[in-house]
């Protein structure tokens, strides 16, 4: 995202804040389509773009504006709930480009995804096959299936978003995975498509992705040899993102280029399901100073942001840069350390540490990088109105969710009679 800490594209945040209030979430549609382009370009580069489907990972931030601008550019999306299919059907997407994740797909989504005729399904368990089966037959269709497989290929990322251990709940062991490809072949109600993979998220090194694609290409030619050939090959998601000015991330091309090598020449689709790398650097949190509290150890800067609009920092203590907006510091004076934090009531409540800043009251800030996870995992904590959404596209800016309203937090509830 092109932004200076004053600026997103043309349009000045200060302004952004003015109009739309603080906190509000701030989208570069060319930051978008530029993260986008960088996948098709990498894939055009191995001569891959023609056979390849790139399925964003609707989790990573599912507002309307934003799977909408991704289905104008082609993609198709990776799902895990039938309030995801929902919305990609609402945002326009093409269900024929719907892949299906998840570990506990209910049998009404499942039947819901196969009326809408999704592309497939990526099983993660023998069971959910068999439920998948059964949906299908009563709705006299065939289901379209890849197996989740789980390489056992350590992500060496955060252990929370790192899924391809033999530990994680995620897929199948990739050594069970031959006999449950027979038994999907067997099945009535089931269409063996392809197969799927997904080791981590926020993955920097490219290592692991290549060495993952190198297992799932070994059981795809061993299933091969045994009659059961597969049409595409879903590699996942999990490229990591800058989120330090001073930790560099690789390049989309560069960060593919080890596992791409490995499917040149080879005659299956290919799917990818990115979800941070093609929104995370195109969003930012702004937010608004309305405290600073001075402490004998501490300084607080206390923002109008928490962490029910964004969990990350809380959640799993992670690092998102933040500049002022309209750095005025001759009025300010001298820069100090800071703890931004939320007006929520919890001391894990915090958006960053030790922040070099020189902060006045009533000041801007912008927590960068929050593009992804950020919105999409906000919550209203606190009887929080969550923050209102905005994308900015040249030179206009536009409103893609406005904020919410406080009567509306209990608006689905009632009092015993
Ligand atoms: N495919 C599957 C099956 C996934 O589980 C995920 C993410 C993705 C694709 C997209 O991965 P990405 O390209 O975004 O790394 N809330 C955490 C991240 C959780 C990731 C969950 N799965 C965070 O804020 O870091």
């Amino acid at each position: 995202m092109h932004q200076d800490g004053l600026r997103v594209e043309g349009v000045a945040l200060a302004g952004i804040a003015a109009r739309f209030g603080t906190p509000c979430y701030v989208y570069s549609r060319a930051a978008l389509t530029a993260a986008y382009a960088g996948y098709r370009d990498a894939l055009q580069a191995h001569g891959l773009a023609d056979r390849s489907l790139i399925c964003y990972a609707v989790k990573a931030n599912s507002n309307l504006a934003i799977l909408n601008l991704f289905a104008r550019l082609g993609a198709g999306f990776d799902i895990v709930s039938a309030g995801e299919l929902a919305r990609v059907l609402a945002a326009g997407g093409s269900p024929e480009k719907i892949v299906f994740s998840g570990v506990g797909k209910s049998r009404a989504e499942m039947r819901a995804a196969l009326e809408a005729g999704i592309h497939c399904f990526n099983v993660e368990s023998a069971s959910e096959l068999d439920h998948l089966n059964e949906v299908a037959g009563s709705l006299g269709r065939r289901a379209p299936v890849s197996l989740r497989v789980n390489p056992d290929v350590d992500a060496r990322t955060h252990p929370y978003i790192s899924t391809g251990l033999k530990s994680a709940k995620f897929g199948v062991a990739i050594a069970d995975a031959f006999d449950i490809y027979r038994r999907a072949a067997s099945l009535p109600h089931i269409a063996v498509k392809g197969i799927d993979c997904h080791i981590g998220s926020q993955l920097l090194d490219p290592a692991p992705a290549a060495e993952a694609a190198d297992k799932v290409l070994a059981l795809v030619d061993r299933l091969a040899a045994a009659g059961i050939v597969l049409e595409h090959i879903d590699l996942g998601g999990g490229m990591g993102i800058q989120y330090r000015a001073d930790e560099p991330a690789p390049a989309t091309t560069d960060y593919l280029a080890p596992m791409l090598a490995k499917l040149a020449g080879r005659r299956e689709k290919l799917v990818f399901e990115p979800g941070r790398s093609l929104v995370g650097n195109a969003g930012l949190l702004l937010t608004r100073v309305d405290v600073l509290k001075p402490g004998e150890e501490k300084h607080f800067a206390v923002v109008d942001a928490a962490m029910n609009d964004l969990m990350r920092p809380a959640l799993y203590d992670a690092w998102h840069d933040i500049v002022k907006v309209g750095a005025d510091d001759t009025a300010t004076g001298a820069a100090m350390s800071y703890e931004i934090v939320g007006p929520v009531c919890e001391s894990g409540d915090f958006l960053g540490h030790d922040r070099l800043l020189a902060l006045r009251e009533g000041d801007l800030l912008a927590i960068l990088s929050a593009g992804a996870y950020g919105m999409a995992m906000a919550s209203n904590y606190n009887t929080r109105p969550r923050a209102a959404e905005v994308m900015v596209d040249g030179g206009s800016v536009h409103l893609i969710r406005r904020r919410e309203e406080i009567a509306e937090l209990f608006a689905l509830e009632s009092v015993l009679p």
